[in-house]
């Protein structure tokens, strides 16, 4: 007599196998899930204006963090976002290495707040989570590493300065992968015919393919011994008497600051900075020849 047990086996014993060992392994399919995709079209949390290039020494954080004081001096809370070195924005802002890691400094009304973070970070502050845990900001100022193609965020405006040598390829380069809702000011730095930068940046514009808005700060930003000192010890370059290349250094970035004032308050204009306390006092005809 048998059980059904026994009679299970002796049909799986004799029966066909449906799966023999020599059978190819059966595939399963591929399922699909949404890649990732880039966001060309993102916009920051907060109005943000990006210093970039893919050259050094071409006068990026000497831009970004006194892009940054002129809209504290204008009543602003500025995150300055420092994605390159540090140390050097810092110092450029009289921050001693021994002060906190986020830094904070008053210039005028308003305050500029140094943060250091790199990469996907730096993302988050700018797209993602927002910079709240650094505090509560107006507008967000981006100094970058060369070649860090700061050109390809999205939603910002991105001063890109230049000195004439990296026209050509680089520059271009970073241009061309600049989404098309950023917008972009061309800086000539270190003085050259105001003719010759226009045909320049004419020339850039047509290379770079940019669907969205070009300009360029049409003078060119003059190379001085006061400002190049005034850095060195970290003093801001908006105490400095205001004459000859220096009052024309200083103007060019106050264009810069206005291009920025207008996407963070639309429709107003930059409140004047006050007269620095070093041309308080000026002598025509004495102070003009110093
Ligand atoms: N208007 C200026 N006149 C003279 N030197 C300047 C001027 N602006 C910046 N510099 C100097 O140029 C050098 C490079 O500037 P920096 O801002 O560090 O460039 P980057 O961040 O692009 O590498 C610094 O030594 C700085 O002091
Ligand atoms: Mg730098």
């Amino acid at each position: 007599m048998s059980t059904t047990h026994d009679r299970t086996m002796t049909r799986g014993a004799s029966a066909p196998s449906p799966r023999s060992p020599s059978a190819p392994p059966r595939a399963v399919p591929t399922l699909a899930v949404q890649a990732e995709v880039a966001h060309d079209t993102a916009v920051p949390r907060l109005p943000t204006v990006v210093v970039s290039s893919w050259k050094g020494g071409v006068w990026k954080t000497c831009l970004s963090a006194s892009l940054a004081e002129r809209l504290s001096f204008a009543g602003l809370d500025v995150l300055y976002l420092v994605t390159d070195d540090q140390l050097d924005a810092r110092r450029r802002l009289g921050i001693s290495e021994s002060d906190p890691d986020v830094a904070r400094v008053q210039r005028g009304s308003g305050t500029v707040t140094v943060v250091g973070l790199a990469g996907a970070h730096a993302v988050d502050v700018l797209y993602r989570g927002g910079p709240g845990r650094f505090g509560r900001f107006d507008a967000i100022v981006v100094d970058t590493p060369p070649v860090k193609k700061g050109g390809c965020l999205p939603g910002v405006l991105l001063l890109a300065p230049t000195d004439g040598d990296d026209a050509s390829a680089n520059l271009i380069r970073m241009l061309r992968a600049t989404p098309a809702n950023t917008d972009i000011v061309l800086v000539r730095i270190d003085a050259v015919p105001k003719r010759e930068w226009a045909q320049d940046a004419a020339v850039i514009h047509d290379a770079s393919n940019h669907t969205g808005t070009l300009s360029y700060l049409s003078d060119p930003l003059p190379r001085t011994a006061e400002v190049r000192e005034a850095l060195n010890r970290g003093q801001s370059v908006w105490t400095l008497a205001r004459r000859g290349p220096t009052r024309e250094f200083l103007q060019g970035l106050e264009s810069l600051a206005g291009v920025a004032w207008e996407r963070i308050r639309p429709g107003t204009t930059l409140p004047a900075l006050a007269v620095a306390a070093a041309s308080t006092v000026h002598i025509r005809g004495w102070d003009d020849d110093a």
